[in-house]
């Protein structure tokens, strides 16, 4: 496998593979890697020539200082596994890379309601931060497919609409959400959970499942969603929120036959670790 640490480095070694007429694939990720991470790396290895992952925990993510501080950044097991992967290029920049000292910290973007729901309510100006490093690393890689995880579908929905808006030439591509034997989503912030908190958990994927019976048997939305935070509601669990939303404009839905494609998503405090997670329930 290659480590790319420059930007000029990577884009060498991209232009020459271009030119061989190789179809670039790229998994974009802030490390500390988990099976999750690298069922996207083997999807974009099955359908593309060269597998790029880029591993960078974008400063301007991040609404709270502390959980910067604390992102795990296990680097060396991170090189095994892509290694183990088989994906061919880690690019690997540093802050100034990306952002180069004294360059424009602002995107002309507006992901619009997009980015002002679920997420966008409880961590302002993470979403801008999240456009800023993917149009940055989009403009870098340029690949032909990028390859994101459903596990944080609102930032799906506004990459989405990034790519439109600036008329990016790349197939977005959602991988469906890998989870723990409970049930749990896996995340690279489950480590910060203790074994029994992360045991638990498993409780979020079961609120989910239970809420999509609910809404298969026609209980109303408003309903569903008290019960689902209230089933949130427990020892070391503060839920933020239980929505249930279309999966293209993240509207609410109000009832169960708005939408063709209906995503429940919720975020949850566990011992003060966030974790969010959703389920779709129709997709035509
Ligand atoms: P990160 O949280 O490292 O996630 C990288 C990619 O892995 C994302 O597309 C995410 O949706 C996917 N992923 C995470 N957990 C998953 C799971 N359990 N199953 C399947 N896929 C999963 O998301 C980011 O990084 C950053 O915001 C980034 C896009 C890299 C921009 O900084």
């Amino acid at each position: 496998m290659h480590i790319f640490k420059r930007v000029s480095h990577l884009r060498d070694f991209i232009k020459d593979r271009k030119t061989e007429g190789k179809h670039i694939g790229f998994v974009p990720t802030m490390g500390a890697l988990h099976q999750g991470h690298l069922s996207l790396v083997s999807v974009s290895l099955e359908e593309c020539d060269i597998t790029i992952v880029s591993i960078f925990v974008n400063p301007l993510q991040f609404n709270d200082p502390n959980d910067l501080k604390l992102y795990p950044r296990p680097l060396e097991s991170d090189i095994q596994m892509l290694v183990n992967s088989k994906a061919d290029v880690l690019f690997l920049p540093e802050v100034d890379d990306i952002y180069p000292p004294g360059s424009e910290k602002t995107l002309d973007f507006d992901p619009g309601s997009l980015a002002s729901v679920m997420e966008g309510k409880f961590r302002p100006g993470h979403f801008n931060g999240v456009a800023q490093v993917m149009f940055r690393l989009l403009s870098i890689v340029e690949p032909e497919r990028l390859y994101m995880g459903q596990k944080d579908f609102q930032q799906l929905a506004i990459v989405r609409k990034l790519i439109t808006d600036k008329n990016l030439h790349t197939i977005l591509v959602m991988c469906p959400i890998l989870r723990e034997p409970n049930g749990l989503a896996m995340s690279s912030r489950n480590v910060r959970l203790s074994p029994a908190a992360r045991k638990e958990a498993g409780i979020i994927y079961n609120t989910l499942s239970e809420a999509l019976r609910d809404f298969e048997e026609g209980v109303a939305i408003s309903e569903i969603k008290e019960k689902s935070l209230r089933a949130l509601t427990r020892k070391d669990f503060v839920p933020e929120y239980f929505e249930i939303v279309d999966g293209l404009d993240l509207e609410d839905v109000a009832d169960n036959h708005a939408s063709q494609f209906i995503v429940a998503c919720c975020a949850v405090k566990v011992e003060g670790v966030r974790l969010i997670d959703n389920m779709i329930w129709t997709e035509n």
